[in-house]
């Protein structure tokens, strides 16, 4: 048996507490990670409460990044060896003392880093890779809008953007996020509460409008979103904080005038496949940005794993800005 984080019951962070369960055991082709780190993301948040079950076959057990060390092998592991250094993204499993990993999940941690700043990679920066180079393509040169921009995505979508695909970033986030947004890479601020994103879009690009935006606030945007993209503009939906249903019934014409791709993006339920493939560009495109230290852990505020209700409660108030991490 192992320490993992359990809960009571669905239900609000009271529910989250320290107990045991099974140690997981390494099945063919993946490694045990003794975690060292793990980070919060707000799947965790739904899950806890009951609205984003775990898909079938996975760890009822939170969390879905970690950072830590091989500590055994299951059969026909060829890429790591007991002791290496690794951050790895799990479909659950990681609020835990060990975790199990495929070994095409893993990532070497990059060279001086910690375990806190390494936990913070892994679910991020893929997020935001898939987004903005698999799924829209962007273009050295573009314009790229990006929304909750001090979220834990948020900053490594702005850093993908400028620092690895070589767009240029709007971002949109509560003013006091907005210094970091501008740290990142965005060199067009727009606090959301205060300034109409449109009309910024607008001036920022001219009037030609964002080739890409990454969404996560869905239904109070759409509208909006739509009237910011350009010619061939491409739009990621991630996540619908503000609401899944929009208030605006949509005229297909600038859809089909603007020649758009409007898509969505999961990244959890996707196959073992796939996801690989997206840790392998990933990897390939970021390694030597991580070791030239052009891309940076955002790290909010870190918490020993036995305040891990304090640390929910953090993020439910929407008050950080980058990453939450656990220390297991
Ligand atoms: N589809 C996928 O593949 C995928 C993968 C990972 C994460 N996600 C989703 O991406 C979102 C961000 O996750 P995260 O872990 O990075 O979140 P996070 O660090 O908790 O940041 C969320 C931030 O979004 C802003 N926000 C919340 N509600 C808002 C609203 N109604 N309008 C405007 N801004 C709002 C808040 O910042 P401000 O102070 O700026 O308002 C909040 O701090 C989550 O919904 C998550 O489920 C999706």
């Amino acid at each position: 048996m192992m320490k993992a984080v359990l809960l009571k019951q669905e239900g609000d962070a009271a529910q989250l507490y320290i107990g045991e369960y099974p140690t997981p055991v390494a099945g063919a082709g993946e490694v045990l990670v003794l975690v060292h780190a793990t980070a919060l993301n707000r799947a965790d948040i739904l899950q806890r409460q009951g609205h984003y079950p775990p898909p079938p076959g996975v760890s009822p057990v939170l969390g879905l990044e970690v950072a830590g060390v091989v500590e055994a092998l299951g059969p026909g592991v060829t890429r790591w060896k007991t002791g290496d250094k690794v951050m790895a993204l799990l479909a659950g499993g990681a609020y835990a003392e060990y975790a199990v990993v495929h070994q095409d999940l893993a990532m070497p941690m990059p060279e001086g880093w910690t375990f806190e700043q390494a936990a913070c990679i892994p679910e991020a920066f893929l997020t935001a890779w898939q987004a903005l180079q698999l799924l829209a393509q962007t273009q050295p040169g573009e314009k790229v809008l990006i929304h909750a921009g001090a979220s834990g995505v948020g900053v490594a979508a702005i850093q993908v953007a400028t620092r690895l695909l070589g767009a240029s970033c709007m971002a949109t986030a509560s003013a006091a996020k907005l210094p970091l947004c501008q740290k990142l890479g965005a060199e067009r601020l727009v606090d959301y509460r205060s300034e109409d994103f449109a009309t910024a879009v607008s001036e920022w690009t001219a009037q030609q409008g964002a080739n890409v935006i990454v969404d996560f606030i869905g239904a109070p945007y759409w509208r909006k979103n739509l009237d910011s993209l350009a010619m061939d503009g491409r739009m990621v939906i991630l996540a619908m904080m503000g609401g899944a249903v929009p208030d605006y019934t949509t005229p297909l014409g600038a859809i089909l005038r603007k020649r758009l791709h409007i898509m969505g993006s999961t990244l959890r339920n996707r196959s073992l496949e796939y996801k690989a493939e997206l840790v392998r560009s990933f990897w390939q495109h970021a390694e030597a940005a991580f070791h030239a230290g052009h891309l940076e852990a955002v790290i909010d505020r870190v918490f020993d794993w036995t305040e891990v209700a304090q640390a929910h409660t953090l993020m439910e108030s929407n008050a950080n800005q980058g990453k939450i991490v656990l220390m297991c």
